[in-house]
């Protein structure tokens, strides 16, 4: 198939380079320069495993081109949509990019072609968007799921696709498309160099389904709400946990042990950030709210991640004083595996240390040019864990890299600092043989 991809962003380009490697001819079209030359080069426009590897062989074998120009859009049988969807100051989602790239794919479409919205927009937006093309072009939502930092990982083993909207042969043909990524799975793997149990792969299949167009954008908004919402449960009942004495990890295992619940997304620490989660919680919020239906459950959710921050602080504070004492950060990314520090509570964490007098030092293996222009002026930006960790009496780990978790660096300080798990990461036990203190996330003193 010809496709267009349109927005260079986590989505777009994971979704063009994807597409690349499973047969069909791809152009990317984005109005950052620079992150066309960027893929035409061969680089994703940011850090994501695996990758750059596809971009690079779909990009040699003229499977994938990058381009500024709405040319490619004319000849598309499929055209994706990909831009981004930021919140406003209320809450709210900012479509001004959607209708943008709608305006303009619809002066260009062919007949017959289909238009696919891949960004997360709120139940309802399909519907307006679609008054803006000709009958002779389908609409069909296509919500994403991929994480980031295992995208390609979520990619081959997807647990559903789901295509939503009027034309139900047009559903039809998107779920067609990614039927043929699942038939290059096994190329996709190699390509990209990901370590997959090809064996697994071979066995694994995910659910096809088609949906109503109104379905289809509200199951996305509604399974990252609900995970948000596992998040911020694990983390008021942590809350309980460590003022009884309980270990949060031992209650979460157990609880979700339960086929019902599930052990996923229910590890405590500074709470959810990126991209993703906290613009879909607050555009959920806001989206019910303007069909006069209230989320009081989805408030507590994004109050209580929130305040996860300002409660290791207080915690800290409990047992050791921050006014001019040298705490190292370590992690600013919103997660392991990816440079997107956006919304990031180890940022946040790292800023309230300031705030309380500290002096911070942070570093992060792929985040601190992300993160620095959140990031409090007065922070210094380190080079290495050993940098940061030097002077610190107080050491925050607020992202789980694995780096991290490898206690060498409690080894090489010969003063051993107060070890803040904000990530409930690393084990408890094996910071304290190391003769220093560990203060984690429901996990007691
Ligand atoms: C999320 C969804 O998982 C994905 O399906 C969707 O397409 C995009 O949004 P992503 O934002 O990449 O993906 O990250 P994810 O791995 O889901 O983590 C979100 C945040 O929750 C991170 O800050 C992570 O640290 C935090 N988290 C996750 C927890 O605090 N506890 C958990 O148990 C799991």
């Amino acid at each position: 198939m010809n496709i267009v991809v349109i927005g260079s962003g986590y989505v777009g380009t994971t979704a063009a380079a994807i597409f690349a490697t499973s047969g069909h001819k791809v152009t990317a079209v984005d109005i950052d320069e620079k992150k066309v030359a960027s893929l035409n080069e061969g680089k994703a426009p940011f850090f994501e495993e695996g990758l750059d590897n596809l971009i690079t062989d779909a990009v040699k074998n003229d499977d994938l081109v990058a381009t500024a120009s709405y040319e490619a859009v004319a000849s598309a049988d499929v055209v994706f949509s990909c831009v981004g969807t930021p919140d406003n100051p209320d809450g709210s989602s900012n479509l001004t990019y959607v209708f943008d790239v709608a305006k303009k794919a619809a002066e260009e479409m062919k007949p017959g072609a289909i238009f696919v919205q891949k960004s997360t927009v709120p139940v309802g937006t399909g519907r307006e968007v679609l008054k803006l093309f000709p009958e002779t072009i389908s609409y069909v939502s296509n919500p994403e799921f991929l994480r980031e930092s295992t995208a390609i990982y979520d990619t081959l083993f997807f647990d559903r696709v789901v295509a939503g909207g009027d034309d139900t042969d047009a559903c039809s043909t998107i779920l067609e498309l990614h039927g043929t990524v699942e038939t290059h799975a096994k190329d996709i793997a190699v390509i990209s160099d990901i370590s997959v149990d090809i064996d697994a792969l071979a066995k694994h299949s995910g659910e096809y389904v088609t949906t109503r167009l109104e379905s289809a954008e509200l199951i996305k908004v509604t399974s990252n709400a609900f995970l948000a919402l596992k998040i911020s449960f694990a983390n008021s009942i942590a809350q309980l946990a460590d003022t009884t004495h309980a270990d949060i990890d031992e209650v979460m295992g157990v609880v979700g042990s339960d086929a019902r619940i599930g052990k996923a997304f229910f590890k405590a620490g500074r709470g959810y950030g990126g991209g993703c989660f906290p613009k879909d919680v607050s555009g959920l919020i806001s989206s019910a709210k303007s069909f006069g239906v209230n989320m009081p459950i989805m408030t507590a959710a994004s109050d209580v991640n929130a305040s996860m921050p300002s409660y290791i602080i207080e915690r800290i504070k409990k047992v050791h004083k921050l006014e001019g004492v040298p705490v190292a950060v370590l992690g600013l990314a919103f997660k392991a595996g990816t440079s997107d520090a956006r919304k990031s509570p180890a940022v946040k964490l790292a800023n309230l240390l300031v705030k309380e007098g500290a002096h911070v030092s942070a570093y992060d293996p792929q985040a601190s040019e992300e993160a620095a222009p959140d990031l409090d002026a007065s922070a210094t930006l380190c080079e290495s864990i050993a940098s940061a960790v030097k002077a610190a009496r107080i050491v925050v780990v607020a992202t789980d890299w694995p780096e991290f978790k490898d206690l060498s660096w409690v080894r090489a300080i010969n003063t051993k600092p107060l070890v803040v798990d904000a990530v409930n990461c690393l084990v408890p036990s094996d910071v304290q043989a190391l003769g220093a203190e560990y203060l984690g996330v429901g996990r007691g003193v």
